[in-house]
């Protein structure tokens, strides 16, 4: 998805190469939420004259654009820049294909008097584009965004007198438009004056400062009685001034600042930072950061702090994997650790999630659960609804976010709603989330983002504490979801007699867990070697039942997305009703047959596809005496308690599709089309 980048130096001297620098490698952090364009904006005038701004956009990766940069020889790269601020941005399309001119920064015209990067969709622009339109305002891209930057010329054209500063200016912006927003500006007119804002859609600032700033809170500046107005009236030109709104946090000293949509991308100049609130307007001036906004609401804040980040450069770092996804898997062993760290206490058997303790009352209440999420954060809950429905004794629904919104899936006061997500931003989670708020039902967190939306919007929460996840296929944050949504079924349970033999040998098995998923991992090269055989097939469909429904559907899942291969989690309940007649002597089909309550059943899946010729690849207990016996390839996998079972299952799965991926000549970690966090809906 998008990426926002912006770098503001004020009284620190940096040539334009170094700013150029600086802006790529911020964009290059940001390459692995996916991409197909990317564009920088910077000041192109000598030292004295500042008014003009140049544009560099190119379609494809950061590197062609860092090239691209350095062709250009009008711009004196050894130049020393006291202050200046360049934005930058890498854009993947939603409106209008990939090419320089749809990338971003987006300008107000041809002498780029405004120009604006983005992340999110303006749902607007049609109308806003049509009314710039009529006002004779030429439009050059096929974007949502394009609309901003006319905007704000359209608003300064317009201006009611000679002064208006640039936080009123994008005020006015934001009040006319709608949809989900992280926005930067910069122009020409405000030189080294930069602001930012958001809506629906994440932004932070990281500050570098010589002075202290870890206990920094910068209060907010609310104005009252500015509603959204109908930008045909222009007479709300008049109504606002926010020209005292500046709040000075630091008093004309050297200072820089980043601006970013993931803390990725300014961890490694400062972990200094603060995360922006659904319409705040940060304005940065004469190295002065400000917040305001329109209103107050009950029980806001009234200050932003600037919080310190515990993310170390190192922990998103490639190593010496051949990519992000393959070192995520192999961190497994440590991250679910990690996330059942000062959580379970394997003496006494007791579990506390302490984002969870003091509404666990409310939850015993509750008529059901429901638990909502995309992609592999969905699959993390239908692999686990089966042990909650177990341990709470309540009725568990899972549901795909966008469905669930579809069908505006009835939800009550008494109901509480789970909401997956990795990133924390996943704009169909979010949007139910705040359909679940709006209908009273309590709402919980379980993201591995902290200060993410969903961390920030609902009630109470859990934070996997799986470490960054980089890579766009998710591998890490599903064991750790995982694990979470398990302590919460053994929190939850903790009271029940009936259930104490259940709880121990679900906490015995958590903490011999980690040890076990060296074990699988240790099959790697098998799994390699399987799939040296398999990567030139077209198809590849993945069989289970009971437990491993979800460990088919997210192995299928992590095949397809990075593979292109077409893969199917099969039911296997569901084969003879339809999927067995895919089942031929070409089809390659990967069966989990475990040793739980479905075992029987799954035997008996496995004599249909061989009884049609079917050469199936079996993942299976390690030494189990039926399988072992029989004459085909087997991946055989340490046992544990059957609930905990597919954390152990989905990792060859995983292994196996890096390996094919690879094998294919793919990029493992940014697959076509695809994005890490998909702020769209
Ligand atoms: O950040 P989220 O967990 O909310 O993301 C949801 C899905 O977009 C995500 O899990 C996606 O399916 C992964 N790329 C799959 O590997």
């Amino acid at each position: 998805m998008c990426g926002i980048f912006a770098y503001l130096n004020y009284r620190v001297p940096r040539t334009r190469k170094e700013i150029f620098t600086t802006l790529v490698k911020g964009l290059q952090r940001l390459e692995y939420r996916g991409y197909d364009s990317a564009g920088v904006a910077v000041d192109c005038a000598g030292k004295d004259d500042k008014g003009s701004i140049s544009l560099f956009k190119k379609k494809g990766k950061v590197k062609a654009l860092d090239e691209e940069l350095y062709k250009n020889d009008s711009l004196d790269l050894d130049l020393e820049l006291d202050t200046h601020f360049g934005i930058a941005h890498t854009r993947w399309a939603t409106h209008g294909e990939p090419s320089a001119v749809n990338s971003h920064p987006q300008r107000s015209d041809k002498n780029n008097e405004f120009v604006v990067i983005h992340n999110g969709i303006i749902t607007n622009y049609k109308e806003l584009k049509k009314y710039l339109v009529s006002k004779g305002y030429e439009f050059e891209s096929e974007t949502d965004t394009e609309v901003i930057p006319k905007l704000i010329k359209y608003l300064y054209d317009n201006r009611e007198s000679d002064y208006v500063s640039f936080s009123t200016l994008v005020e006015r912006v934001i009040q006319q438009l709608e949809g989900a927003f992280a926005l930067v500006f910069k122009s020409i007119h405000f030189p080294g004056e930069a602001i930012a804002t958001r809506r629906g859609s994440p932004l932070l600032i990281g500050v570098r400062s010589q002075y202290k700033l870890s206990t920094e809170q910068i209060p907010i500046q609310y104005k009252s009685g500015d509603s959204r107005r109908d930008i045909k009236n222009k007479n709300y030109i008049n109504k606002v001034d926010s020209s005292n709104a500046l709040h000075s946090v630091h008093d004309r000293m050297a200072v820089e600042f980043y601006f970013a949509s993931d803390a990725s991308a300014i961890i490694e100049h400062t972990n200094k930072v603060m995360y922006l609130e659904d319409d705040d307007i940060a304005a940065v001036a004469e190295g002065k950061l400000s917040v305001h906004r329109m209103s107050r609401s009950a029980g806001e804040d009234p200050v932003r702090v600037i919080q310190t980040l515990q993310m170390e450069l190192q922990q998103i770092m490639k190593g010496n994997f051949k990519a992000f996804m393959q070192k995520e898997i192999f961190e497994q062993p440590e991250s679910v650790f990690n996330t059942m760290r000062g959580r379970i206490c394997f003496e006494t058997n007791r579990v506390v999630l302490g984002g969870l303790k003091d509404h666990l009352k409310e939850i015993k209440r509750c008529r059901r659960l429901i638990i909502i999420g995309c992609g592999t954060s969905f699959h993390a809950g239908v692999a686990t609804r089966q042990i909650l429905e177990e341990l709470t004794e309540l009725p568990v629904m899972v549901e795909l976010a966008s469905d669930f919104l579809d069908r505006t899936t009835p939800v009550y006061r008494d109901d509480v709603c789970f909401f997956i997500s990795q990133s924390g931003e996943t704009a169909d989670t979010l949007m139910a989330l705040r359909y679940c708020k709006e209908r009273g039902a309590l709402t919980v967190g379980v993201t591995n983002t902290v200060g993410s939306s969903i961390s920030r919007d609902t009630d109470c929460g859990v934070h996997i504490n799986a470490g960054p996840e980089i890579g766009v296929a998710s591998t890490k944050a599903y064991t750790s979801q995982f694990v979470s949504m398990v302590m919460f079924g053994l929190m939850m349970s903790e009271d029940r007699l009936s259930l104490q033999k259940r709880r121990q040998e679900i906490i015995n098995s958590l903490l011999k867990l980690p040890e076990m998923i060296k074990e699988v991992l240790a099959l790697d090269q098998k799994i390699k070697s399987i799939a040296d055989e398999l990567y030139q097939q077209r198809s590849l469909l993945v069989m289970g039942r009971g437990y491993h429904y979800a460990t088919c559907l997210e192995g299928a899942l992590k095949i397809k997305e990075i593979t292109y291969m077409h893969s199917e989690g099969i039911l296997a309940g569901e084969l003879k009703h339809g999927p067995l007649a895919l089942i031929d002597h070409h089809m390659p089909v990967i069966m989990v047959i475990m040793r739980d309550s479905c075992y029987t059943k799954c035997n008996n899946a496995l004599q249909q596809v061989t009884a049609r010729q079917g050469r199936p690849i079996i993942l299976c207990c390690q030494d189990d005496p039926e399988i072992s016996k029989m004459a085909y390839k087997t991946i055989e996998l340490p046992h544990t308690v059957d609930c905990l079972q597919g954390i152990l299952c989905v990792i060859p799965l995983q292994l196996m599709s890096f390996h094919l991926a690879v094998l294919r000549g793919y990029d493992v970690d940014c697959p076509r089309n695809l994005a890490k966090s998909v702020t769209v809906e």
